[in-house]
């Protein structure tokens, strides 16, 4: 299976900015075969624009989140179908920061992700990732499981096991102290594992958490790291490149 690239922008960018970042992507596509699947997440005031950028390119683009609620009186709300109106291929569900900055649970990802699997056709992209006091605890396994168990155990898995995992280590997002690619590829052969209990077999699981192009290549090489979610390194055009290249 191809590899999955996703650049995440988080709120990093103005709408100006965002649409710069889009053309430089497309102008600086090396002339080179893709073999991974790439994508981007841009804001949601930019993601209409970025979408018309990309429109006919080789790059997909999603959302950072969205809500579970259908359409209707939810005040700053962003519905799925709105994502869908506007040729999403992804939706980022459960991102570390929306959990820490918004308080978002793992029950409410678990709503957020069956509203996605219900309504929509759009890829789940469900992130979990354990903090630093965790992971010297030795607690990082049973964190990870404690989540997966908590949003996906009451999930229909759709027959085109559509599903993205992301293990995001909290402690390695935009610190600069990535995962090695044994830690990561430990923790990806247990959240396997675990997705095979539930009968989830095809599911990709990314790695996120200070990607760079020096590291890239290493995580992907690893059997159980199916790509990469990228923050901060997603930002240059270049280096996004770079990453997909490793
Ligand atoms: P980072 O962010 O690459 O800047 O660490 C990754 C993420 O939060 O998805």
């Amino acid at each position: 299976m191809k590899k999955l690239i996703i650049g995440n922008w988080k709120m990093a960018l103005g709408y100006e900015e965002s649409l710069r970042l889009a053309e430089n992507l497309v102008l600086s596509q090396p002339y080179k075969p893709l073999s991974a699947e790439v994508a981007v997440c841009p804001s949601f005031v930019a993601l209409p624009s970025v979408a018309n950028i990309l429109e006919g390119t080789a790059i997909f683009w999603g959302a950072q989140d969205a809500t579970q609620f259908e359409p209707g009186p939810v005040t700053g709300g962003t519905s799925l179908e709105s994502l869908v109106e506007l040729d999403c291929r992804y939706v980022i569900l459960g991102h570390s920061e929306r959990r820490q900055l918004f308080g978002e649970t793992d029950e409410l990802v678990r709503d957020k992700l069956r509203a996605t699997l219900e309504r929509t056709n759009l890829i789940p992209v469900v992130c979990v990732g354990e903090t630093l006091a965790e992971r010297e605890a030795g607690r990082a396994e049973e964190t990870v499981l404690g989540q997966l168990k908590a949003i996906l155990t009451s999930i229909v898995m759709p027959a085109d096991h559509r599903v993205v995992l992301a293990y995001e280590p909290i402690w390695a997002i935009g610190t600069g102290k990535t995962s090695t690619p044994e830690q990561a590829e430990a923790m990806h052969s247990f959240i396997r594992q675990f997705l095979g209990t539930l009968g989830f077999n095809g599911v990709r699981i990314l790695y996120g958490g200070s990607v760079k192009p020096e590291n890239a290549g290493k995580l992907l090489s690893r059997p159980n790291i199916d790509g990469l979610l990228v923050g901060g390194a997603s930002l240059s055009a270049s280096s996004f490149w770079s990453i997909v290249f490793a």
